[in-house]
């Protein structure tokens, strides 16, 4: 069953000021210890991370970016799962990319890659399970030597399942049947399932793969299908990979990073062509069980996923999972599961086969908002005639139309959002809530790779950063919208909708900016990670920002949301290049108070907030700190006074020193001094 929120508890911390301390500040009355941090042992014979360069093995330590994360309570002696666990369990984590100038004594070597540093960048990504149990002082430590602990790196052999499993898009030199696949890579949000696995969504995955220029001729021309799939997933002719470890060697662990079929030998035996066809989903893992099988849950679709939701369950109901696409006018998704949900399921002996149960057979669906405040959702299926009879791209089969979401969301005419981050769900209401991060291309008008204004994007604004000059920098300070399906249905096909919040600096023009009416001890600018308590009922909303950061650090705050409808219709007028005008109406939902948002908490320099997750009894809650210090030249490695951060060695964690310290991505573990349900 679902889990009810049984107090109306109401928002009782003081608010946190915005920052630029290299510090991580909470209330007074909370505690925010950190827990576990870039480079940490997970088994008990690696040694301390000595975090000066030289340290190896990643296998077994701490990957690097600390993203999404989910908690899964252990019964007390450790043996097994308990739903209800609130002082063990295991925390599951992302380690979505990597600061790699600090995890080499000198900085990262440009051009070829040698494999010393190729060998510790890769398994640095991924995904960790530690395990996390109050000390006797009732504090909580992860504990080094857990049979729990683990690394999954991009390397670590995985199953493909669902629609696309053998299909011919995912045969590659690695799994010629298309079955099986290699690891999972740049791993953003997160999603927790009903029967107690982890999910993590597949983000930036193309990047880390190259095409050499002129390889679209070798595929066949500009409009050969797997051109047109390469080119709308990021990956056109002549792309470089991120960090270039197909330079490393012909050893496959490196050359599969190049995609290209220029110069395939006429075996085939460096055939590589279909790599990327194996990522960019939604992966699911039982943090419990080190044997069971890794999935990758195709039916989900195959795009730049963030955390995956679910709706609020019902007993003989589909279930719904909620997914984003976090690219400039990208998607918003929702699968809809053919198998119904049995409260049985909540606590099964076999975790992955409930997943096969739920995730691999179902409907996919794209959003499309209308501007009245109603939306549809419309079924991505080849038996669709807009789908089957796409001119841009001819897709085969339903695996076809999986592989290649996007285009098929194009065909049906879904709505391009300003950057589909996080999305969560009300575990009251059963609303859903997603983070439209920014888009710096949204214009008054759409014109070649931008987007024009719409009822649920519909800001772009020129003087939205307060004493500074964005100039038509479109949306820069993102919002959060959310949505009611009908009749509450997860099944449904249409929605209502309004903006819970528009981000903004306090300060900002209040009837085109500052829509929401922020004030000093609540405004923010790029929401990103989002989550709901299911303790508390309140809404944790996150960033990762670069249009406030002149003024403060990324940022948490916590929210105590109405309904959609619960506000009012505002139009916004803009003036174009030649004086004509243009006006767009948008649902704005009621401007919260000191009631109902407040700050939270804020981060050291240089960082993104992300990540959040409880103990089931919602008095202790684990936060995610992305990449503090990340902006960082190997020319200034040597030189610490020119590191933007020091932290945590400066909070008193791990070595190097309290000004000398090379920074680390790390969690911390945050606690009311009373003990209380946090937020309260
Ligand atoms: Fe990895 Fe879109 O955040
Ligand atoms: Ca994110
Ligand atoms: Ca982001
Ligand atoms: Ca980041």
């Amino acid at each position: 069953g679902d889990a009810a929120v049984a107090v109306d508890y109401k928002l009782g911390f003081t608010a946190v000021e915005k920052s630029l301390l290299d510090v991580v500040a909470v209330p007074s009355g909370y505690t925010a210890n950190v827990v576990y941090a870039l480079g940490d042992p997970l088994t008990s014979g690696t040694a301390a991370y000595k975090n000066d360069g030289t340290d190896t093995d990643f296998d077994n330590r701490a990957g690097d970016h600390h993203d999404g994360m989910e908690y899964f309570g252990l019964n007390a002696a450790g043996t097994a799962r308990d739903a209800n666990g609130s002082s063990r369990g295991l925390l599951v984590m992302n380690h979505e990319a990597i600061t790699d100038q600090f995890l080499h004594a000198a900085g990262t070597t440009s051009g070829t890659r040698p494999a010393s540093e190729t060998d510790k960048e890769i398994p640095a990504h991924g995904v960790s399970i530690v395990e996390v149990a109050k000390n006797a002082s009732g504090v909580f430590a992860y504990t080094q030597g857990s049979a729990y602990n683990r690394r999954i790196t991009p390397l670590t052999p995985v199953t493909l399942s669902g629609p696309v499993k053998g299909n011919a898009l995912v045969k590659t030199l690695y799994a010629p049947t298309g079955l099986t696949a290699r690891g999972t890579i740049n791993n953003c949000g997160t999603g927790y399932t009903p029967w107690g696995s982890f999910l993590t969504g597949e983000e930036n995955w193309a990047g880390y793969f190259t095409r050499v220029s002129g390889d679209d001729t070798a595929r066949g021309g500009a409009t050969a299908k797997s051109v047109v799939s390469l080119k709308r997933y990021g990956r056109a002719a002549g792309a470089t990979s991120r960090h270039g470890w197909e330079t490393t060697g012909s050893a496959d662990q490196y050359r599969r990073w190049n995609i290209s079929q220029t110069g395939v030998s006429s075996d085939g035996s460096d055939d590589y062509r279909n790599e990327l066809n194996t990522f960019g989903y939604i992966v699911e893992i039982d943090p419990y069980v080190k044997t069971a099988a890794i999935r990758k849950r195709t039916g989900l679709g195959r795009f730049a996923h963030e955390s995956a939701s679910f709706g609020k369950l019902t007993a003989g109901k589909p279930l719904a999972v909620y997914m984003g696409d976090d690219s400039q006018g990208e998607y918003m998704y929702k699968f809809v599961s053919t198998a119904l949900w049995a409260p049985a399921d909540a606590n099964p002996s076999d975790r992955i086969a409930t997943g096969d149960k739920y995730l691999d057979s179902g409907k996919l669906f794209v959003a499309k908002f209308a501007a009245d405040g109603s939306g549809s959702w419309i079924e991505l299926n080849i038996s669709n005639s807009t789908i089957a009879g796409y001119a841009t791209y001819a897709f085969a089969d339903q695996a076809d139309v999986l592989v290649n979401a996007r285009l098929a969301a194009d065909a049906v005419g879904a709505t391009k959002m300003d950057r589909p981050e996080w999305c969560a769900v009300h575990p009251t209401t059963g609303e859903i809530y997603y983070t439209l991060t920014n888009n710096s291309n949204r214009k008054l008008e759409p014109t070649g790779s931008q987007f024009g204004l719409d009822a649920a994007n519909p800001r772009s604004y020129q003087d939205a950063k307060i004493g500074g000059s964005l100039g038509a920098a479109g949306n820069i300070n993102g919002h959060i919208v959310r949505m009611a399906e009908a009749g509450g249905e997860s099944a449904a096909t249409s929605f209502t909708w309004d903006v819970y919040l528009f981000g903004a600096e306090a300060g900002a023009d209040l009837a085109k900016v500052n829509l929401s009416a922020l004030t000093a001890s609540q405004d923010f600018s790029s929401p990103d990670g989002l989550w709901f308590s299911r303790s508390s009922g309140f809404c944790f909303i996150q960033t990762d920002d670069g249009s406030y950061t002149d003024v403060t650090n990324c940022m948490m705050l916590i929210g105590k949301p109405g309904t959609v409808g619960d506000g009012t219709t505002a139009t916004l007028n803009y003036t174009k290049a030649d004086s004509s005008t243009v006006a767009v109406t948008t649902r704005v939902g009621a401007k919260p108070t000191v009631d109902t948002l407040r700050r939270f908490l804020v981060g050291p320099k240089d960082c993104e907030i992300t990540g959040c997750s409880e103990t089931p009894d919602g008095k202790t809650v684990f936060v995610n700190i992305q990449h503090p210090g990340e902006t960082i030249s190997k020319a200034n490695i040597g030189d610490p006074s020119k590191f933007l951060s020091h932290w945590p060695a400066n909070a008193g964690y791990g070595a190097g020193g309290t000004t000398t310290a090379r920074p680390r991505s790390a969690t911390v573990v945050i606690t009311k001094n009373d003990g209380g349900v946090i937020g309260t």
